[in-house]
């Protein structure tokens, strides 16, 4: 549904990958290769997918992560995502290129919500966002670190989809054969806001020059370690690192103070030669399973997959695609449908799995195909 109402560089923004998409690819075979394991004859009647998480409960083993475009999909689509994770008892995660106001989100969207930053070249610039998401009230603070040079994304380059965005022949016609885009996301941006979509969470020194502001958007490619110390000293929530696949990075996260990491190959968006997190997962649970909160995503899409990651050690699933996709297709109610898609089928493998409780879940719940090495490192 999301492909038919979007442009189709704003589809493929969504939903393809760097370069030959290769990592995308293996975050789906990876997944397939692992096998679940049931037990029978247990009464599974009462069967009920919680958690908890940081210390807090909820409803389900998700959450949503960062997706930069969802207020490009739908009009202010981030409080569409934050309501409808509201609305299913998880975590929504706005990204820094979100293009709504941090503190209106936090306020129409309601439940839990956690901001993640991209570093910009700007550190200073950076930290001063930090003291804003941090005065706004979001409960944690996530670091992406896996994306210090820019993506590769040849489908974005080909379809026009670049920033700063410019107007192209190609880019209207495929907008006008997108009307209820046009309308209904673009055209009420220009109405109620009276322009296009920005970056207002973004901090801007207001003494930048026209071109310097150009190129803000840069990430930054000298950040070590000492970043992420700085971020803990001044940040009181619970902190996240988002983009880890070794576990002496893990280690390293831990001893930086992090509360949690997301192991994640940001959905293959990034190093398209990557490892897969659900292959480098096994190794990174030995290192740091008993120290720190684990997260995993890139290319989870089914209940099984899920179940499968919370077998290898994780606490939680963070999916990006799964509710772009739904907002992209109906905002609110479209996010609300894909998570509701994403419940059932978790409840049903508990069911055949044989579980009532997701604590019982454990590595005798998945069988590993043995040929890869990685998951002999730290539980063979
Ligand atoms: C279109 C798109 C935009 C994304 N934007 C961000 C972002 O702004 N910040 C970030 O840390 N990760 C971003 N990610 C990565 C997601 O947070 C997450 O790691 C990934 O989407 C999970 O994989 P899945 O899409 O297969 O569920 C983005 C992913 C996609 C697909």
């Amino acid at each position: 549904m999301a492909r038919r109402r979007l442009t189709k560089a704003l589809f493929e923004f969504s939903d393809r990958g760097s370069e030959d998409e290769v990592a995308m690819r293996d975050n789906r075979a990876s997944l397939d290769r692992i096998k679940l394991m049931p037990r029978i004859l247990n009464d599974v009647s009462g069967r009920d997918p919680k958690i908890t998480l940081f210390g807090k409960p909820q409803a389900l083993p998700l959450l949503i992560g960062p997706t930069g475009p969802a207020g490009f999909v739908w009009y202010r689509g981030e409080i569409a995502l934050a309501q409808a994770a509201a609305k299913a008892g998880i975590p929504f995660t706005l990204s820094s290129t979100g293009n709504t106001p941090m503190e209106t989100i936090l306020a129409e969207g309601g439940g839990t919500q956690w901001y993640q930053l991209y570093v910009w070249a700007d550190v200073e610039a950076s930290l001063v966002t930090v003291e804003r998401v941090r005065d706004a009230g979001f409960e944690a603070l996530v670091v992406t670190v896996d994306s210090p040079a820019a993506n590769n994304r040849e489908f974005d380059t080909r379809n026009g989809a670049v920033f700063p965005p410019r107007v192209t022949l190609q880019g209207t016609i495929d907008s006008l054969l997108h009307p209820r885009w046009l309308v209904g996301t673009l055209g009420r941006y220009a109405l109620a806001e009276r322009g296009m979509p920005g970056f207002p969470n973004v901090h801007i020194p207001d003494d930048f020059a026209p071109e310097q502001r150009k190129g803000f958007l840069a990430r930054n490619d000298s950040l070590t370690w000492d970043f992420l110390r700085r971020v803990r000293d001044m940040w009181p929530r619970t902190l996240i690192v988002k983009g880890i696949l070794h576990p002496d990075d893990a280690l390293m996260a831990a001893d930086c103070g992090a509360d949690g990491i997301i192991v994640s190959n940001h959905a293959g968006n990034t190093n398209d030669a990557a490892i897969t997190p659900i292959d480098a997962l096994p190794a990174v649970v030995a290192a740091v399973g008993d120290r720190v909160t684990i997260i995993i995503d890139s290319g989870f899409r089914r209940g099984s997959d899920v179940l499968k990651g919370l077998a290898l050690g994780a606490d939680a699933v963070a999916v990006g695609r799964a509710t772009l996709y739904g907002v992209g297709a109906a905002g609110e109610a479209g996010a609300t449908r894909a998570l509701e898609i994403l419940h059932a089928e978790i409840h049903r493998t508990m069911g055949i799995m044989g579980l009532t409780d997701l604590q019982a879940i454990t590595r005798d719940h998945v069988v590993l195909p043995p040929q890869i090495p990685a998951f002999e490192r730290g539980l063979r």
